[in-house]
């Protein structure tokens, strides 16, 4: 007896439809026409099943307080760090945990069960580690929720940072993060990555740093953390997030580096939304878009998972815990529009992210997890395309979310009745 059933699925990459058995919570077969005794079968009805969706860059402590106390009237990246600072000493640890918990009820019904979020440790009282250590045990049956102790304020430009991460790593905390190129000087941001590193290999942690997200071609903070990477033996527990400053690098450097990146093992989150929303802001004409160079380092063979950054905060009005609209932006920031790279961009929110973060292998197969999500489309590029809804989060076996298909009723002389817009041009539909 199954416990579920899904009947006519499609796979990210596999020909055709399948039906795919679970029983306690594993995958246990997966083949066309299985013929079982099932205590609920779902019809996938052609549309594609992957694995949830991955974030693998968020700030989950800011989350939902747009407008509070105040609106980030530049639009910069430095007024919204100024802005941070006004609110935080006005977070309480319920108020934090109450915008989280939303932020991931929004996150399970898009799909998205697997977050790291920064968590800023310039704060003595830790109001916000102390909330979301809360929030990570309560959604643990559903989301994977890794935190990392982001000292916001500069790990040695702010006086009790340092004692604060750790006191951070002490109480739980995941990983160690930093933001080099917001300390005093370059000198002080490349000591912040060494220490940094050196404090992850010494606990067995992972390291996930804010690393030259700036437009300043000076900042060049990613080569130490390569150099780190590789000295310390961290490779494949590394993250350099954002480093849109590369964006900005001459092409010789960019030429020397990407090699060094590529052979620490560490991976690169660009943030799209949010790159492409803050970079480039004190330029004229032209402007830079301030993407990092996805094409490059994909080339050389460096894991580039995408990453939202963050929802309606002191940094983004927008958001919607929505992968594939992060995907979406980062064909159209990179750009990238060959059939092979769009289709990357949709890994890239999934197995990519999974891989950034250290979990096992999300890969829907027999034996795996009987953790998916299925969408009103039946491939990778349409579902980047469509953004399309979820008609069922499945977690250990369990559906936890359901939205109805997106389906309009039309009343036009001599047309259909209704339309699936996800289906709407099937002549590019690819199997
Ligand atoms: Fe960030």
């Amino acid at each position: 007896m199954l416990d579920l059933l899904l009947r006519d699925a499609r796979l990210p990459d596999g020909d055709g439809v399948l039906d795919v058995a679970i029983r306690d919570g594993r995958i246990v077969d997966m083949r066309p026409g299985i013929v079982a005794e099932a205590a609920e079968v779902l019809d996938a009805g052609g549309h594609l099943i992957c694995p949830p969706f991955v974030d693998p860059h968020f700030h989950m402590d800011a989350t939902l307080s747009l407008g509070q106390p105040r609106m980030n009237v530049s639009g910069t990246l430095l007024e919204g760090i100024a802005l941070w600072g006004e609110l935080k000493p006005l977070l309480t640890p319920e108020a934090v945990m109450e915008r989280a918990l939303r932020y991931c009820d929004l996150a399970v019904s898009q799909g998205l069960l697997a977050i790291r979020s920064h968590v800023d440790v310039c704060d003595d009282s830790l109001t916000a580690v102390e909330a979301l250590l809360e929030v990570r045990k309560r959604v643990a049956p559903y989301i994977d929720l890794q935190l990392v102790a982001f000292p916001q304020d500069g790990l040695f430009r702010d006086p009790t940072a340092h004692a604060n991460l750790i006191r951070a790593l002490d109480m739980g905390v995941d990983v160690v993060g930093g933001i080099p190129h917001f300390e005093r000087t370059m000198a002080d941001g490349a000591r912040s990555v060494t220490a940094l590193c050196e404090l992850a290999a010494a606990r067995g942690l992972r390291v996930d740093l804010h690393c030259d997200e700036s437009d300043d071609p000076q900042s060049r903070h990613v080569e130490t953390l390569a150099y780190e990477t590789t000295r310390l033996g961290l490779g494949g527990r590394v993250v350099a997030s954002h480093v849109t400053a590369m964006h900005s690098y001459d092409n010789y450097y960019a030429s020397k580096l990407i090699p060094l990146i590529a052979e620490s093992g560490m991976h690169v989150v660009p943030n799209p939304l949010i790159n492409i929303t803050l970079q480039g802001r004190s330029d004229t004409y032209p402007r830079r878009r301030g993407l990092t160079r996805v094409v490059e380092l994909r080339g050389a063979g460096v894991n580039v998972a995408f990453g939202q950054d963050c929802c309606m905060d002191p940094w983004y009005p927008l958001g919607s815990a929505d992968m594939l609209e992060v995907a979406h932006m980062g064909v159209h920031a990179v750009p990238m529009t060959s059939r092979e790279a769009m289709a990357w961009t949709f890994d890239s929110v999934t197995l990519g992210g999974a891989a950034a973060m250290g979990l096992a292998d999300p890969t829907i197969r027999v034996g795996g997890p009987a953790t998916m999500v299925l969408l009103q489309a039946r491939d990778k590029i349409e579902a980047v395309r469509m953004k399309p809804t979820r008609l069922a989060v499945i977690k250990n076996g369990a559906i936890i979310a359901r939205t109805p298909p997106k389906i309009a009723s039309l009343s036009l002389p001599g047309r259909p009745d209704t339309l699936d817009p996800a289906s709407y041009a099937p002549g590019v539909h690819m199997t």
